[in-house]
């Protein structure tokens, strides 16, 4: 995966944040936003490499996870086609309870490139995150310094208007397993709608006592499946299923089997066992199991 100078130029890395070398970079400006989330979910964030080329994918095209702890992580990153090179060496180093992360690109394209960010709480479920750019050297003019910040600002601005939207699913999915969690099993069934006037090419989403489910049709049948996946909680009810009858979390892109519910990669556990789906005087229901 790495070649034998990317290798060594890993190795090489700290994994500690080295505030002293800010003096030796040159500070291009900032980008400021303001998100109604909280702290926990932020710097969750931070730490969560996989879904660079999943949430942000006009970014980032994939990520080879090289090393990973409490300190943050390093990896390889591909960037979107169209990138004059196509790799990126890149590692954000965290000091949680800071809330503070650097993210560096040491080989490809900006490389020295330096990113700091402090998040900070405003209020119960906001926060404002201030991101600072640093460069290696000074840009030639103040107007190609201008366009250079206008372009980070522009694409930060992608990127956490991405984020707020994870990060507030995984916040809602977050609650939703709590109350599902503190609920009885029930043992009633629950109306999905009539069989024959149900929209076949719609995903029909059912709040049963102790989960989300997905009702649909998929091979000349109605199925049902979790709409919750079981790695960090992601939507599955927006997935299209691929050839291989499997669904595609939007957030890591791990891969489910429709009908086991067995996680593809085997990186986690499978999906909640679905309720049992019946039809009874032409109206669809499901049955708790
Ligand atoms: S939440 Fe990570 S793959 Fe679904
Ligand atoms: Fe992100």
């Amino acid at each position: 995966m790495l070649t034998e100078t990317e290798q060594s130029l890993s190795e090489a890395r700290p994994n500690a944040i080295d505030f002293d070398r800010i003096s030796g970079l040159h500070y291009l400006g900032n980008y400021v936003r303001r998100l109604p989330i909280n702290l926990a979910r932020m710097i969750e964030n931070a730490y969560d490499w996989e879904h660079l080329p999943y949430v942000h994918s006009s970014s980032f095209s994939s990520i080879d996870l090289i090393d990973s702890g409490t300190w943050g992580w390093r990896a390889k990153i591909g960037l979107p086609d169209g990138a004059p090179a196509s790799h990126q060496l890149l590692d954000l180093l965290v000091e949680s309870d800071r809330h503070y992360w650097v993210s560096t690109v040491f080989s490809g394209p900006g490389t020295g490139i330096e990113i700091h960010t402090q998040a900070t709480k405003v209020a119960e479920e906001e926060i404002e995150v201030d991101v600072r750019f640093y460069l290696p050297e000074a840009p030639e003019n103040e107007t190609g310094a201008q366009m250079i910040l206008a372009y980070m600002q522009q694409q930060y601005a992608t990127l956490y208007d991405e984020d707020q939207d994870l990060m507030l699913g995984r916040q809602g999915a977050l609650n939703d397993r709590q109350r599902w969690g503190a609920n009885e099993p029930g043992s009633n069934d629950v109306l999905v709608g009539s069989a024959s006037e149900l929209d076949p090419k719609t995903v029909h989403t059912v709040e049963m006592e102790n989960g989300r489910f997905c009702v649909r049709r998929y091979q000349e049948e109605w199925v049902v499946h979790s709409a919750v996946c079981t790695h960090l909680l992601g939507p599955l009810d927006g997935s299209e299923i691929n050839e291989q009858g499997q669904l595609t979390c939007p957030w890591h892109g791990y891969h489910f089997d429709l009908r086991s519910g067995e996680n593809t990669e085997q990186k986690c556990r499978a999906l909640a066992t679905a309720p049992e789906l019946i039809e009874h005087d032409g109206e669809l229901y499901l049955r708790p199991v």
